[in-house]
């Protein structure tokens, strides 16, 4: 039986790490609206200490929108969204700066400036810090281009890269702040399916390098069971699912298995609910 909402906690990264853990992110009972249109409903779910936890769900199901809310860069209609015991939907700005410092961002369309070095879109999140020299900035981006494996790209620009050039400079750029959250918005779109496996072996090594807890939306669902702890499935505004890969492999609810094998046939794609 696929888990419900309410045993979600439960899931494989929790029992490994022990039941005592806080989570680092609790969405609980969250509603959204855009223009009289429901985006979410009552979404609920936690993220454990460390966990690879992946979003999954058709185009148009929410995902970005709720990434969007965990950066609080929108607000929930109702319910909480706490990140490290704070509810995020009553912080003012200063509180939300403070905890956004603690999140890295890939956003799917993370364009780079394309008029700035390689080295500054690193470091551009530290632009406007008085307290570390030239020398310790310098020293965290080529740590981090080591790290993304483009060691001594420094001085190139945005127009010398490929695409999974960028994309690596993207992650790299999120790390700059020592983010103990990274949040990644369909990290292997637009990519081939070689270059796509290696942002993901990245995004590992990123959470083993920083033991940051991980959120990864995608559509993809091959690179998303490839890495991810546990998955929450969104349809219909709403969440399905929030199980292992293994378990919605093995899942013969309808609606999981037509999204994890891919069919054009089925509940997913009848008549919206
Ligand atoms: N700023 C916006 N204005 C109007 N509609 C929006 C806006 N952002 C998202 N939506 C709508 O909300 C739904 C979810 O969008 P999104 O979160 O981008 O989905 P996904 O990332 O899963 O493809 C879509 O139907 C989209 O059209
Ligand atoms: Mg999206």
């Amino acid at each position: 039986m696929p888990q419900t909402v309410d045993q979600q906690t439960t899931g494989a990264a929790t029992a490994e790490a022990g039941d005592m853990q806080a989570p680092v992110v609790s969405v609980r009972n969250v509603f959204y609206n855009i223009g009289g249109n429901e985006v979410l409903h009552d979404i609920s779910f936690d993220v454990m200490p460390g966990e690879i936890f992946g979003i999954m769900g058709m185009s148009g199901s929410g995902k970005t929108t709720l990434l969007r809310l965990l950066m609080a860069l929108i607000q929930p209609d109702s319910g909480e969204i706490v990140v490290h015991g704070e509810d995020i939907t009553k912080l003012n700005e200063d509180g939300l700066n403070r905890v956004r410092s603690n999140m890295g961002m890939c956003f799917q369309y993370a364009a780079l400036f394309d008029s700035l070095t390689v080295r500054a879109n690193v470091a551009f999140a530290l632009r406007n810090r008085r307290d570390l020299s030239v020398e310790e900035i310098d020293r965290r981006v080529g740590d981090l281009l080591d790290l993304v494996d483009m060691p001594g790209v420094q001085d190139r620009m945005p127009s010398d890269l490929s695409g999974g050039m960028k994309k690596r400079i993207g992650i790299a750029r999120a790390l700059i702040e020592h983010p103990d959250l990274m949040l990644y918005d369909e990290p292997s779109s637009g990519l081939d399916p070689v270059v796509a496996a290696v942002i993901t072996g990245l995004i590992r090594s990123v959470r083993d390098e920083f033991a940051s807890t991980t959120i990864i939306v995608s559509h993809d669902v091959a690179s998303l069971f490839s890495i991810a702890d546990r998955v929450l499935m969104l349809h219909g505004h709403r969440v399905v699912v929030i199980d292992t890969p293994e378990a919605m492999m093995a899942s013969e609810e309808p609606a999981i298995a037509q999204f994890v094998k891919g069919e054009t046939v089925g509940p997913l794609t009848e008549a919206a609910p």
